[in-house]
């Protein structure tokens, strides 16, 4: 399967990464993309079923972008439909790892009937975009994902020449590969690009940034949450962000999201108005990436010490993001699906699904593509990202069982929804139901009014909280799931004994 390929690509990402020479790494900014981010960047896209699409990958390294892409192309690209890869890769080391890659790519898709074409270039991209007889007016390319090398480009330098014969002025190799591929992008063609973020501003960017505006509008921008995140296992130390254009379409809103890390497990997103992210009137033409989450500092008696962490618990957004999952979504639960719950299948404190008469589909189908934004079966605490103004409490939580949701070996949870979870798996019982009825608790609502006007709570919000001891709140569950019918008075009372 290619699933496979990028799984085997990412494999030899470590061993080669660590391998190459250090020198010559540095030179062409041999910074290698690990598999969940290539993923990420590749479901960035937008693909028509029945379409031809012709993708450039400039500096392919060991083809980690290509491959996540093609994954992400077959099922999406429906019957008919053709994909040819153009991969620009300098190092010829690197070349034979790609061209082995592409070939076990090809293979896999050859035989579910749909085309795929991979032409390997072992040429410098820049001369060769800057080159007539390459390229001439063409700009033909549908897609372009990359991760392009790092490094200042002097004034004086061939590189530098080139990119002007192209109209391009550029300090780094990574800005220049980038305006160069946008360059090569037909009127609605799309790019992904992971890059640092320093071309946000800056006066030596500001020439990039004219271009890119005169040229495509950006559709979304993505943050990793520190420094060393996206490639942590090579010790890069910058800031990286994943950027989406679109050539010749009109500015409009900008989607911004924000995760910690390359597990995108506390991944969030929301969608700005371009005068947030570009301020209007700014000649400098900087580009701010609006923060998503708000921080919390709980005030809370001293018997509520503990963070999240110290009772092994984590909270994550629901990482299903539904607009990039059209494809999967079903009304009602079928046979290849499993349960997704959104806000309006929280109702007070219970749980009601399926909902028949829902807007909001009720399932998922189990996929390659959706299984690994999914949970296994178990049981969970979830609060509502929003709450409504009318309602008495800003966190709402409930508990999802497995009980409530027969027949389900994975639920989908949708990116309204906060999940505490460990480590990616269900909670012990007594301890979901013993969070709930804390969350739940006039204190606690008290305390998050206090640092928040808002409706809206957040991951970092509650991540930020002090809960009781494990075994506090173990108690807890335990009470709650044996008394019936609890009112908000014994639950205040409950959490008032613990103070
Ligand atoms: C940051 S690495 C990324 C590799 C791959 N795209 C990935 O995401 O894992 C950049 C790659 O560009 C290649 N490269 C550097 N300068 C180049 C140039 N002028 N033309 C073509 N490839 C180049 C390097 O050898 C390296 O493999």
């Amino acid at each position: 399967m290619i699933g496979s390929a990028v799984q085997s690509i990412d494999s030899a990402r470590r061993g080669i990464s660590a391998n190459l020479q250090a020198e010559r790494r540095s030179a062409l900014g041999q910074f290698m993309t690990p598999a969940s981010v290539a993923r990420y960047m590749a479901s960035l896209f937008s693909i028509q079923p029945g379409s031809r699409i012709r993708l450039l990958d400039p500096g392919a390294g060991l083809g980690a972008l290509s491959a996540a892409f093609i994954h992400s192309w077959q099922p999406r690209a429906g019957a008919d439909s053709a994909l040819d890869v153009t991969a620009y890769e300098i190092d010829s080391e690197l070349r034979k790892h790609l061209e082995c890659h592409m070939a076990a790519c090809r293979d896999e898709v050859v035989t579910q009937a749909r085309t795929l074409g991979t032409t390997i270039l072992p040429y410098d991209f820049i001369q060769a975009a800057a080159n007539p007889l390459e390229f001439g007016t063409r700009a033909d390319f549908t897609h372009a994902i990359l991760n392009p090398p790092y490094k200042k480009i002097s004034n004086d330098s061939m590189h530098r020449k080139w990119l002007r014969t192209n109209g391009i002025e550029t300090v780094n190799l990574y800005s220049a590969f980038v305006a160069l591929s946008v360059q090569l992008l037909m009127d609605g063609g799309e790019l992904v690009a992971i890059i640092p973020r320093s071309f946000c501003n800056g006066p030596y960017y500001k020439p990039f940034r004219e271009f890119i505006r005169g040229i495509a509008s950006i559709e979304h921008i993505h943050l990793f949450g520190s420094r060393n995140t996206a490639f942590k296992d090579d010790e890069v130390l910058q800031e990286n962000v994943i950027l989406k254009l679109v050539r010749g379409t009109p500015q409009g809103q900008v989607i911004v999201s924000h995760c910690a890390d390359d597990t995108f497990g506390d991944y969030m997103e929301r969608i700005c108005d371009f005068s947030e992210i570009v301020k209007p009137g700014d000649h400098e033409g900087f580009i701010h990436i609006p923060a998503i989450e708000k921080t919390a500092s709980a005030g809370l008696g001293r018997q509520f010490c503990h963070t999240l962490a110290d009772l092994g618990v984590e909270v994550s957004t629901g990482p299903v993001v539904d607009f990039r999952m059209k494809s999967y979504l079903r009304a009602l639960p079928t046979a290849d699906s499993v349960p997704l719950l959104y806000p309006c299948h929280f109702t007070g404190n219970r749980l009601l699904w399926p909902l028949e008469k829902s807007k909001k589909p009720n399932a998922i189908a189990l996929h390659d593509e959706t299984r690994r934004w999914l949970y296994p079966s178990g049981c969970y605490t979830i609060v509502r990202r929003f709450s409504s103004k009318e309602e008495k409490r800003r966190v709402m939580a409930t508990v999802v069982k497995p009980d409530d949701l027969p027949g389900g070996a994975w639920i989908g949870f949708e990116n309204h929804l906060n999940v505490f979870h460990s480590g990616k798996q269900g909670l012990p019982q007594e301890l979901a139901h013993g969070l709930c009825a804390y969350l739940n608790s006039a204190m606690l609502d008290q305390n998050i009014r206090a640092f928040s006007g808002h409706t809206q709570v957040n991951a970092t919000d509650l991540r930020s909280l002090k809960y009781p001891s494990r075994q506090a709140l173990m108690r807890l569950g335990r009470w709650l799931k044996q008394a019936e019918d609890v009112t908000q008075e014994q639950i205040d009372e409950r959490i008032r004994a613990i103070a």
